[in-house]
């Protein structure tokens, strides 16, 4: 069976949350580890003239985050540019020396893009390399822009960025040559789409980018065609097509059916709404304020005290709060909770904050800690039980205890073993096969131990799917995905 049928049957998810899987092809091991170390988000606009975000009395715009994720070149920075330009934030003059600073570059058609890429290398290259933080705001909705890299080295970047998202808008080039090279087997077309179902984006909004191309002249045909492919590979990933997934064609270049409907003279066959209309309409699954904190911590800095930062994943946070650092099971109080640059007394689910605390050194925390309750902390192990779907092992491996990876789970990036092999999985009964497994290939379903050397703190899936899923890379290639199914209560604390 065809790999990614079998993802599809494995049914990883509960039916309203998210499913997940990942494709090979991406950065080499040693930029993972580099990019952990590395700031990896740069921040774009600072949103003096955006309303605050959700305070306590809960009457304010709600807030979402969304990352642009999609193949290199295809529009993603351009079409964040365009919004932020469309959104009033971009002045005319600003343009103008970027248009001037890009032909200086001989990259004359990327001066949109420079709203995101700020930094050198980018401009220079054409190409983002951090994830670009701007924001703005639609009628119902203050959005966070996530503008991720799309060059399959700086895949360790974008998994961070579609870890801080709610949706995800998905770009595409519809020019000639480009959506087939993004769609191809290895194109990350397709792992960003598995790795955001894994990450956790629930929604998805699939963007058909350059349609004022040459090549396609916002050609219904090329949109079709696009769209048709799009969709049997979208619902392999994990995503309900009719109720999580939209389509669009867009130029983001142009700006052009972005903030309002494009004209019916140039596309006439174009009935839908635009790019805002959309993002405005997207639900996304409610998350409880009220369950036990949780927040990853993604990075730390000193700054009157030690602040962390990270998206809130369950529960809320206020100031004067009572919390504990896990796994070091530190105390803390928090004297301040900021979202954007706007401090606020309270955040919830689905924040990305950053939160001031005393009681602890910032040398005494490390990505992929855990801000947690007092009441009901995160679990802390050196082990686990996962159910795993093997994708394709460097070189056709086999996969047996002993195997080492880089396990990727919410902001953790940690090395890992595998202990044991427990069960195999029957793709087409969903059930444990009898017979004793020692080793497993390419395309199976395995339920195995894995042991890391460090303590972490996770979840099991079924409790908080945010924090129990999981991708494991070996040499910069994503070779398998997986979900929390228990944790080793000996090493939990
Ligand atoms: P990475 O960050 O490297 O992954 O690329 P990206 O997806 O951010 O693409 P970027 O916005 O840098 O654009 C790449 C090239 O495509 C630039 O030359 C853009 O001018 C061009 N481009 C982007 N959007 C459009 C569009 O709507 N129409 C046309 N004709 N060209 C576009
Ligand atoms: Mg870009």
């Amino acid at each position: 069976m065809d790999i990614e049928e079998e993802i599809r049957s494995l049914q990883l998810d509960s039916s309203e949350d998210n499913n997940g899987v990942v494709n090979p092809e991406a950065a080499k091991l040693e930029q993972i580890e580099e990019s952990d170390k590395m700031d990896v988000v740069k921040e774009i606009s600072a949103p003096e003239d955006i309303e605050g975000p959700e305070d306590a009395e809960g009457d304010k715009k709600r807030h979402l985050n969304v990352v642009f994720i999609g193949h290199v070149d295809a529009g993603k920075s351009t079409t964040g540019g365009q919004i932020l330009f469309l959104s009033g934030q971009v002045d005319d003059r600003t343009i103008q020396k970027y248009e001037k600073e890009a032909k200086d570059k001989s990259r004359e058609s990327w001066y949109m893009a420079y709203i995101m890429d700020t930094n050198e290398e980018e401009r220079v290259k054409g190409k983002t390399v951090e994830v670009g933080r701007a924001h703005f705001e639609t009628e119902t909705t203050r959005f966070t822009i996530l503008d991720a890299p799309g060059h399959k080295s700086y895949v360790p970047n974008m998994i961070s960025g579609a870890s801080q998202a709610d949706i995800g808008v998905l770009v595409i080039s519809a020019r000639k040559g480009e959506f087939e090279t993004g769609y191809e087997r290895g194109g990350q077309t397709r792992e960003h789409v598995q790795l955001a179902k894994t990450l956790g984006v629930s929604k998805l909004l699939v963007v058909v980018n350059k349609m004022d191309d040459p090549t396609v002249n916002w050609s219904k045909e090329r949109y079709d065609e696009i769209e048709s492919k799009m969709i049997p590979f979208l619902r392999s990933s994990g995503y309900n097509v009719k109720k999580d997934v939209h389509f669009l064609p867009l130029s983001g270049l142009v700006g052009l059916n972005m903030k309002t409907r494009v004209d019916k003279s140039l596309c006439s066959w174009w009935n839908g709404p635009c790019l805002f209309e959309a993002l405005d309409a997207i639900e996304v699954p409610f998350r409880d304020p009220k369950g036990p904190f949780r927040m990853p911590i993604i990075d730390k800095f000193k700054d009157m005290g030690t602040v962390v930062m990270g998206k809130v994943e369950s529960g809320s946070v206020r100031e004067g709060d009572s919390l504990l650092v896990m796994p070091n099971k530190a105390q803390v109080k928090v004297f301040a909770v900021y979202c954007d640059e706007n401090k606020v007394k309270l955040a919830g689910p689905g924040e990305n904050v950053r939160v001031r605390l005393s009681g602890i050194e910032e040398e005494d925390i490390i990505s992929g800690f855990v801000l947690s309750s007092i009441a009901k902390p995160i679990p802390a192990v050196y082990e686990f039980v996962a159910q795993l779907q093997i994708l394709e092992l460097l070189d056709n491996a086999i996969f047996t205890a002993g195997y080492k990876a880089v396990l990727h789970i919410h902001s953790i990036v940690e090395e890992c073993e595998i202990i044991e092999l427990l069960q195999q999985i029957d793709p087409k009964t969903k059930k444990p096969m009898k017979k004793k497994v020692l080793f497993v290939k390419n395309g199976a379903v395995v339920v195995c131990r894995i042991q890391v050397n460090n303590l972490i703190c996770i979840e099991k899936f079924s409790d908080f799917p945010q924090l129990g899923r999981f991708t494991l890379r070996t040499e910069g290639k994503t070779v398998a995905m997986g979900k929390v199914t228990d944790l080793n209560s000996a090493s939990s604390t």
